[in-house]
This record gives C-alpha cells, structure tokens and sequence, in this order.
C-alpha cells in the first residue's frame, strides 16, 4: 500500500481571508495570483486579494484562465509572464485554474513545454515554487491532488500531468469562497466529487487508509448536495460537499478511480460533454455492474448515499440514484448527443485505453461495453 498526501489542508469559513498568512508561513514575498477574470469581475476573488494587500504580500494578478486550460492558454502564459520573477502561484478559482497553476509552477523551474509533462513520473524533482489552492467549486479535488489536465487542441486529445510533486503546498477550502456557485455547477461539480468517491470506494486499490475517506464522503455529498443545489446560501449544505469533495480526492489520488472516468474519456471526446455530466450518466450503470464484484461494498455505497432503507416506490437502489443525478438537471443521454453505431468501436478502445480502466474492480469485456453503452442511449 502507498499513501500519499502531500497538501496541507486548512479548511473553515473566512479561511481565504488568512490566504497572506499562510503565504508568509511558507515563506513567500511575491505571488503569481492565478484565476478567472469572471471571478474577479463577481468579487468572489476579494477575500484573498484583500488579504494579500492588508499583509504586504505582492502579488500580480493573472486573470486568464477562463475555460479549461489549454495548450494556446499556456503558451500565450508563458509568452505574457516572466515566471523567473515569482516564489509562488496562489491558484484561486475551479478545477481549471488550479490545473493551470500546477502547470505553470513545473515549467517556471524546470522549463520546456507543458507537453513535455504528460504522463507520470516526468516531473524531474520537488517543485521551488510553493502552490497554494483556494478552490471556488466543490468537486475536482485539484486543490490536493497530483494531477494537472490539459487540452492539446491540435491533437483532439486531452493529457494528464501527474506527479506527487506537484500536489498543492497549501489548499485553504473555505464554504464562503464556494457560495457564487451557481445551481448548474453546484451540482454538476458535486456529481464529479461523489464518483470520485464512489469509485475510489470500489477499486481494485483502495485500501484500508483509502476506504474511509472514501465513504465519508460518499454521505458529506449525498447529504449536502441536493440543498446546496436548491439554496446556494445553505452554508451547512455547502461545506458538507466542500469537506466531501477534498475527501474523495484523498481516497481518489492514491485508490484511482475506475469504469465511470474511463467511459468518460472517449464520451467527452465524441459528445460536447463535460468530465461530471458523463460521470453522472455512466455512475448508476457502471456501479451496478460492478455490484456483482465487490460483495458487501455495494451496501456500503447505498448506506452512505442514504438509499438503503427502502422507499416508497419500487425503484431499485441504481434507479433511485440514477433519479438522484436526474433530480438535479444532469439529463444528459448519448442519444440525445448524437450518438451513432459507428462510435461504439472508439468508445471501447478509448475505454480500455483510459488509465483509470485497469483499477475498476470488475473485469469488463468489450460485449459488457458494448451493453453499458447501450443503456447510455
Ligand atoms: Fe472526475
């Protein structure tokens, strides 16, 4: 067994106004501040940039990491900033900003090409910037994983960086900093965090440091999410998915994952869908494939969903959680999407080539594919 967590982890409500202190504990003067122009223009950025000012921290604010990051994105970066001149990227904004700021703190020490880090284990040595993640979505986990995606448009593909050594130094997750979320993103990034949960619970590496992580925050999510999705104000309903979310990560960085982010792999490439809406269209299916593989552990998943206990309908506990996913608006189908017979042999292959497949607990043959797939349609 291997367990890996590197990122200190400060978590409670107003904690981003302490950004500066923490920046001073680790020893930093000047900070590349990385986020999204949407956030800034909303305030959502003014805890920690108010911080920043009242403590003397200088910082440079860039503002450009609006969609997912890029290979244009890094390129125009490292063309605009003189990385050289920073001892640190404060990363605040989703999953997509702290990924970019991961990527920029490797290039700005060992140099090169963001594509030259794809893959594992091709980050050379521990990283001198210091990173410090304050997340303003609750579901990718990036504020303490070891992952960095990126899109290289000219390849139609997507490439991971993944190391351990570029784990954020600091994630401060604050509910407060969550609460512009709206309902859309609220659930969807939710969706995301309760698969990695999920999913870390049944793989074929999550162990007895994992599994506890895992199931907690299957029901922090469970719990929290469809009342933070009705009233973005319910701050109790906020921080469980927020607590729930960093969790599932912990488990999901050292268990991995499994046949939910392996099919979402060529699903995102074929359809114009996102990472957490195809997670939310496969997790139902996927986790009742599985059941015949992991014993007692699928009780334990509808235990901590809270679905256990019977209902007043005849629904199984698989369509009580698919209508869970429904229920807050991911609908998506791959009929729906445009989905074609032809796409059925790419599905398979990019699903077998997915790093995440070998981890699924259930060994899946290219006919059980093709029957997963069919009940996506
Ligand atoms: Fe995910």
């Amino acid at each position: 067994m291997r367990f890996d967590l590197p990122t200190s982890w400060r978590h409670g409500r107003g904690f981003a106004s302490q950004t500066a202190e923490v920046l001073r504990e680790l020893g930093c003067s000047r900070t590349l501040l990385v986020t999204d122009r949407l956030l800034v223009e909303a305030g959502v950025v003014a805890p920690v940039t108010g911080s920043l000012d009242s403590q003397d921290i200088e910082y440079v604010v860039c503002d450009e990491v609006t969609t997912e990051p890029t290979v244009a994105l890094f390129e125009g970066l490292v063309r605009t900033w003189d990385l050289a001149g920073f001892d640190s990227v404060l990363a605040v904004g989703g999953g997509s900003v702290i990924d970019a700021a991961k990527g920029l703190a490797v290039v700005a020490q060992f140099g090169g090409h963001i594509r030259d880090y794809a893959g594992f284990g091709t980050v050379p040595a521990p990283l001198g910037w210091k990173v410090v993640a304050v997340p303003t979505t609750a579901g990718t986990g990036s504020e303490i994983s070891d992952g960095s995606v990126w899109i290289d448009e000219a390849r139609h593909t997507k490439f991971l960086v993944l190391s351990t050594l570029i784990c954020p130094t600091v994630a401060i997750t604050d509910p407060l900093m969550t609460r512009s979320m709206p309902p859309h993103i609220t659930a969807n990034s939710g969706i995301d965090a309760l698969t990695h949960a999920i999913e870390s619970y049944l793989s074929v590496d999550a162990s007895v440091a994992t599994e506890p992580f895992s199931l907690r925050a299957i029901e922090l999510i469970a719990g929290g999410l469809k009342r933070a999705h009705a009233d973005g104000d319910d701050l109790d309903a906020r921080e469980a998915v927020q607590l729930g979310s960093t969790m599932a990560m912990m488990a999901g960085m050292n268990a991995h994952m499994g046949l939910c982010h392996a099919l979402a792999m060529p699903l995102c490439g074929l359809y114009p869908l996102p990472h957490s809406e195809a997670c939310g269209l496969v997790l139902p299916h996927v986790l009742e494939f599985n059941a015949a593989a992991v014993g007692a552990k699928v009780t334990d998943v509808f235990r901590a969903l809270g679905m256990d206990d019977g209902d007043d309908t005849d629904a199984s506990p698989y369509e009580r959680l698919e209508r869970f996913v429904r229920e807050l608006g991911l609908n998506a189908s791959l009929g729906a999407l445009g989905y074609l017979e032809e796409h059925l042999e790419v599905i398979v292959r990019e699903t077998r080539n997915s790093v995440q497949f070998r981890f699924n607990p259930r060994e899946a043959s290219d006919e059980d594919l093709a029957r997963l797939v069919d009940r996506l349609i």
